[in-house]
């Protein structure tokens, strides 16, 4: 498999291949119909967690010697950070299904990009990438699609130029990103939003810097960067708020096999939950705690989902759980347990509609720039489908026990509003069609395909 040079994942031809029965797709404007369902059973394994991969990617560029990574995550956004990558002249190769070889240039081995880098959709590529950017003594360029040409950077921009790094940006917040690196000085920084893209920016510039560079984050929010590093044999410590880096480290190429994306599991388990008679286990799939909090919430909601069994690899946590079909009572997310289940709250506002009290998210202000503006994305779509919900500035509430109906859904190009409605659609009266809905392939291409394939009418 090579790396498809203009990014475009061949979703086409995937679904030429796997079109199961009772699928409508039509390929010409890529709209798929979803029809309801009466349950969902079976086991699957998912494609590799993406958050981790872009990490495993980047500090496999910066390490010395090959990094071999299997289950790489198939999404359209690792291949951007591959792709983004190898304009800064790190040879990536992919053998083998889902292996990707990342052959290290060391901590000062980049060279730089006559082109433009292009990061496509993915906000975890360009702030990410920009930490170590912001080390290189070369200039970049970075951006990517219409989504992320909106999406803030300031909130990196801000740390990484206190390090000693000259970043431009259209209107000092949004890409293009020019950023010239520099040697640059430790400093510590307290995340005024809890991000861990901004977290991982700063630690990785510390990589770069003469000493030891500290981020304090009131909210926990995912690890998988400071895992990641000690992994590479980067001297990091955490204690509870606080994350340490001693620069200029000799980073060291590993072997990892990435664990199922637990974010793109939770359709899945959202799925099983509402069909009533459902069952279905998910192998393999990552159990990161600062991941994995939909499923505790969940479970105190009245979910039967089981751990069945976990091991620990690299620092990050795998199992397979068990889902069946259940009552959930609802409730309220808010404060410190946004952060851990933030990419999942699209999938959650349809799981509200079914249960008993309904569910309401407070302090979710991020959700407004993310992929798209999700509340607004997910208050749109759930109405057209003639449920009742109220929108607030930072969440929403949906009531529950709501019957909803098959209508148009327009995912604005976000790939987790395609899939929390496509969900929706398997509970819905009539037939649900998601326009737009190869933008799935952004952290999933196969997912409707997986999904029908469990599917029982
Ligand atoms: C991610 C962090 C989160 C999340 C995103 C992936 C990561 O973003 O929403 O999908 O891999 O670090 P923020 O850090 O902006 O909250």
């Amino acid at each position: 498999m090579a790396i498809p040079s203009n990014q475009v994942f061949p979703v086409g031809l995937a679904l030429f291949a796997f079109i199961p029965e009772g699928f409508i797709v039509n390929l010409a404007a890529m709209k798929v119909t979803i029809q309801p369902a009466q349950r969902i059973s079976g086991r699957i394994r998912l494609p590799g967690d993406k958050s981790i991969s872009h990490r495993l990617a980047m500090l496999g560029a910066i390490a010395s010697g090959q990094t071999i990574i299997d289950n790489f995550a198939t999404s359209q956004d690792c291949f951007s950070t591959l792709t983004c990558l190898r304009g800064l002249g790190v040879a990536v190769e992919i053998t083998g299904p889902n292996r990707v070889l990342v052959n290290g240039r060391g901590l000062h081995g980049l060279s730089p990009s006559r082109e433009t880098l292009d990061a496509g959709n993915s906000g975890s590529t360009i702030r990410m990438l920009s930490g170590i950017l912001a080390g290189q003594t070369f200039l970049t360029r970075i951006s990517g699609d219409a989504s992320l040409e909106q999406r803030p950077m300031k909130r990196i921009i801000v740390p990484l130029s206190e390090m000693g790094a000259q970043i431009e940006a259209r209107e000092g917040n949004f890409p293009p990103l020019t950023i010239r690196g520099d040697k640059l000085r430790p400093i510590r920084y307290t995340l005024p939003v809890a991000s861990a893209q901004v977290k991982s920016a700063v630690l990785l510039a510390g990589l770069y810097a003469d000493g030891t560079t500290e981020v304090t984050e009131h909210t926990p929010t995912r690890n998988h960067t400071e895992l990641a590093l000690q992994t590479f044999g980067a001297d990091v410590t955490c204690t509870e708020q606080r994350i340490a880096i001693t620069g200029r480290p000799r980073l060291k190429g590993v072997r990892s096999s990435v664990p199922g994306d637990i974010s793109s599991s939770a359709f899945f388990v959202v799925a099983a939950t509402i069909l009533q008679g459902s069952e279905l286990t998910i192998e393999d799939v990552g159990l990161n705690p600062g991941r994995s909090a939909f499923i505790s919430w969940l479970q105190e909601a009245g979910a039967e989902i089981k751990i069945l069994d976990s091991t620990v690899q690299g620092g990050e946590t795998t199992g397979t759980i068990r889902i069946k079909g259940s009552e959930i009572k609802g409730g309220r997310i808010a404060g410190s347990q946004v952060p851990q289940l933030i990419d999942e709250i699209p999938i959650l506002a349809v799981l509200a509609t079914q249960t008993w009290e309904g569910i309401e998210i407070r302090d979710a202000a991020e959700l407004r720039v993310k992929e798209s503006d999700r509340i607004q994305s997910i208050v749109e779509n759930l109405r057209s489908m003639g449920a009742s919900i109220e929108e607030y500035e930072d969440g929403l509430r949906v009531a529950g026990r709501q019957n909803l109906h098959g209508s148009r859904i327009n995912p604005h190009g976000d790939h987790r509003i395609a899939m929390a409605f496509a969900v929706a659609g398997l509970i819905a009266r009539g037939g649900t069609v998601i326009e737009d809905s190869e933008c799935a392939g952004v952290s999933f291409p196969g997912f409707f395909e997986s999904l029908e394939n469990l599917v029982l009418r």
